[in-house]
């Protein structure tokens, strides 16, 4: 079986399932973090070499202020308890997004994870936490335009690779693989840039239900798809037709 080498993951439906059972929305982002927790865990073992989650887009700022700030208190929880797991299964975390909006506890509570991890070499864990794909892309423009202005850089040197550089996801390579949960299928702002080849895998489950079965559902329908970047598949069968 083909694994991909970075498995994107758009948790969505943790609301839904929570009023589902009458109960708070909060409820289901709490479920949500256990599922979150065990998917790290399968894809870690499973050997995969990078896993972003979207864990707060730049327009979830927009949620009432308690589901904000419960929220944040979930992902601060989360990696003060799951730091030496973390580091116990080798897994070096780190984040991409705009932190700046970010509680100073939250930012304290993901600097230590990331320098507790810092040397671990199997799955590298990436929460992307308030980021946006629009905003990462501007201030990569802004990044390139000052280098353009300081004279570092002439405007015909600016290619593909300039801009992947000057993205927050260098150097962790493209998805391979965008997994969406809840039945919606839109990229919601995720990685537009880097989802150029990406192949999408769409499932009605809301996160909250979401499995190790259905990880590995996702992964043999990965497995089985023909990638080509655009270009012919260069077998034997394909010159022949
Ligand atoms: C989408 O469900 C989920 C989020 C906005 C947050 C994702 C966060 C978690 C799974 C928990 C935090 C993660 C970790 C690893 C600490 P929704 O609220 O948009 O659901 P809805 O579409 O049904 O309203």
């Amino acid at each position: 079986m083909t694994l991909p080498k970075h498995i994107a993951i758009i948790m969505d439906g943790n609301g839904r399932w929570a009023q589902l059972r009458h109960k708070p929305r909060v409820f289901g982002h709490i479920k949500g973090t256990r599922v979150a927790k065990k998917i790290i865990t399968a894809c870690s073992r499973k050997g995969i070499k990078n896993l972003t989650l979207y864990a707060f887009s730049t327009e979830n700022w927009l949620r009432p202020s308690a589901e904000v700030s419960f929220l944040m208190n979930l992902l601060r929880r989360y990696l003060k308890k799951e730091t030496e797991n973390l580091v116990k299964e080798n897994i070096r975390f780190s984040i991409i997004g705009d932190i700046s909006r970010v509680p100073s506890d939250v930012k304290d509570a993901i600097t230590k994870a990331m320098h507790a991890t810092s040397k671990c070499t199997g799955l590298n864990l990436v929460f992307a936490l308030s980021y946006g794909s629009r905003q990462e892309i501007t201030e990569a423009v802004r990044t390139i335009v000052a280098k353009v202005a300081a004279g570092e850089l002439a405007a015909s040197e600016i290619d593909e690779s300039t801009i992947n550089g000057a993205l927050s996801t260098y150097p962790t390579p493209d998805p391979d693989l965008i997994l969406r949960t809840s039945g919606e299928m839109r990229l919601s702002n995720f990685l537009m840039w880097q989802a150029a080849y990406s192949e999408f895998f769409f499932t009605s489950t809301l996160w909250p239900d979401f499995t190790e079965a259905d990880l590995e559902q996702a992964l043999e329908d990965y497995s089985g798809r023909q990638r080509r970047f655009g270009a012919v598949l260069t077998n034997d069968e394909n010159l022949h037709h």
